[in-house]
């Protein structure tokens, strides 16, 4: 181990109540310019010099007469602990030593009369060890100071990760509600606008709706979630919106009788819905259902040819209501053929049109159809008693031709206050027919007057 080296200046004091030792060591080492010498005869005086300033090593008798050299040096270890003590006496037994050496914590014990070389290397030695206890508590408290100021920073580093977990959360929340606050505030715009479709096209908003309740029932026995359901259904209200870009001629046919240049306009409309739709940010998901609804697993679709999975699932439901809803509207007065048509139409379109799995689902949605639409029997209503949740048996038109509302309708509050003030300057009827499924919300019967 290297020798730590010795400091200028170091003090050294001397206790012993001889006044001719005191000399004896004061002579010694009166040329020890890198000792600060200092001297004491009594212990009393030693605890005042020791209390003023820092002592390296103490040289001190054990026969005094105020109190022993080792009760001295035991009581100022507790003071002084960086502080090395050699005991110079000339007159000590065993037990003097043991008590010197136990209680006093003494670095060397040398008998009187010393031998000055031996003196001066022992308190040379006593210095250093002085040294490396400084040295030592130097280390100690920098490395407590180490702790101290991990701890501080391992506090500070919690607190942090406190703060920015409360920062995130609060965060979240506020993302979450705004996005809940702009899902609903984009929903209720969707709403009013299919409101004017209702005005404007009663038979396209029609069959959107018819549409939009299958692919919501499909969704459901997929599994889907409520935000995932919220955006399907918005979506199939809105799957054909971009036919009103079309010409009207279109839809004096069926898409059967299409020339080819008809059906490349026809096929058109997915991307005018896409082009109208995608245009708001929190729309983009929405229009890309609407732009894919078209589309078949096998890539025979429009517009994009997609193929399998680049579809989305959304999409593939979309078209298999549409094809149920379309049967239904084709086959009005024989429902039982229309699902007759839609069973096969599904099968023979899973894997091949739309996923199996999304196909299955559609043919149980289809199936549960069946006893509403077979076992629905007709009622006529007075327009003034009608009531939201009626479902129109019939479609309504005003004395020119101009539909109102179409058949199989469910008729809002909104669609029922359009009715009456129609009905108020423009009427040819006095009274509608409802299906009577809907009995436990009619009010009471009256007879028809077409
Ligand atoms: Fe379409
Ligand atoms: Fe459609």
């Amino acid at each position: 181990m290297m020798e730590e080296p010795i400091v200028d200046k170091i003090s050294v004091l001397f206790i012993d109540d001889e006044e001719n030792v005191i000399r004896s060591l004061r002579r010694l080492f009166r040329k020890r310019d890198d000792w600060d010498c200092l001297f004491a005869t009594r212990p009393s005086e030693a605890v005042k010099i020791i209390a003023e300033r820092e002592i390296a090593v103490v040289v001190c008798d054990h026969k005094m007469p105020e109190m022993s050299g080792a009760h001295l040096l035991a009581k100022l270890r507790d003071k002084r602990p960086n502080m090395v003590s050699i005991m110079l006496t000339g007159q000590a037994s065993t037990e003097d030593v043991e008590v010197a050496i136990n209680d006093g914590g003494i670095f060397k014990f040398l008998q009187k009369p010393w031998d000055d070389q031996e003196l001066a290397e022992t308190i040379e030695g006593a210095i250093r060890k002085h040294q490396q206890k400084k040295n030592l508590q130097s280390e100690l408290i920098e490395h407590e100071r180490q702790v101290q100021s991990l701890e501080d920073h391992s506090k500070e580093l919690r607190r942090t990760v406190e703060d920015r977990t409360n920062q995130l959360h609060d965060a979240l929340y506020t993302a979450q509600s705004m996005r809940s606050d702009s899902f609903s505030t984009i929903f209720g715009i969707c709403d009013v606008f299919f409101g004017l479709l209702e005005i404007a096209q009663p038979l396209w908003a029609a069959h959107a709706k018819r549409v939009q309740e299958i692919s919501s029932d499909i969704a459901e026995k997929l599994q889907f979630s409520s935000e995932r359901l919220l955006l399907i259904e918005a979506a199939a209200r809105f799957h054909d919106i971009g036919k009103i870009g079309l010409p009207s001629y279109l839809f004096e046919k069926n898409t059967s009788e299409f020339s080819d240049n008809e059906r490349a306009i026809y096929e058109q409309h997915p991307t005018l819905g896409w082009e109208s739709l995608h245009k708001s940010p929190e729309l983009r998901d929405l229009a890309d259902i609407v732009r894919s609804h078209h589309e078949r697993l096998d890539g025979k679709g429009f517009p994009d040819r997609k193929h399998g999975s680049s579809i989305p699932l959304e999409a593939s439901i979309i078209l298999a209501a549409d094809m149920i809803a379309s049967q239904l509207e084709k086959h009005r007065g024989n429902p039982s053929l229309a699902l007759q048509l839609v069973e096969s139409a599904l099968k023979d379109g899973s894997g091949k049109l739309f996923p199996g799995n999304v196909a299955t689902a559609a043919e149980r949605a289809a199936a549960e159809l069946r006893p509403k639409l077979l076992n629905r029997a007709v009622e006529s209503i007075r327009i003034q008693d009608l009531a939201p949740k009626m479902v129109l048996a019939e479609s309504l038109y005003t004395s020119t031709g101009t539909l109102l509302a179409a058949a199989d309708t469910e008729l809002t509050a909104r669609s029922i206050a359009r009715i009456r003030s129609v009905a108020k300057v423009d009427w040819v009827t006095e009274s509608v027919l409802v299906a009577a499924a809907q009995k436990s919300q009619t009010p009471p019967r009256q007879s028809v007057t077409f």
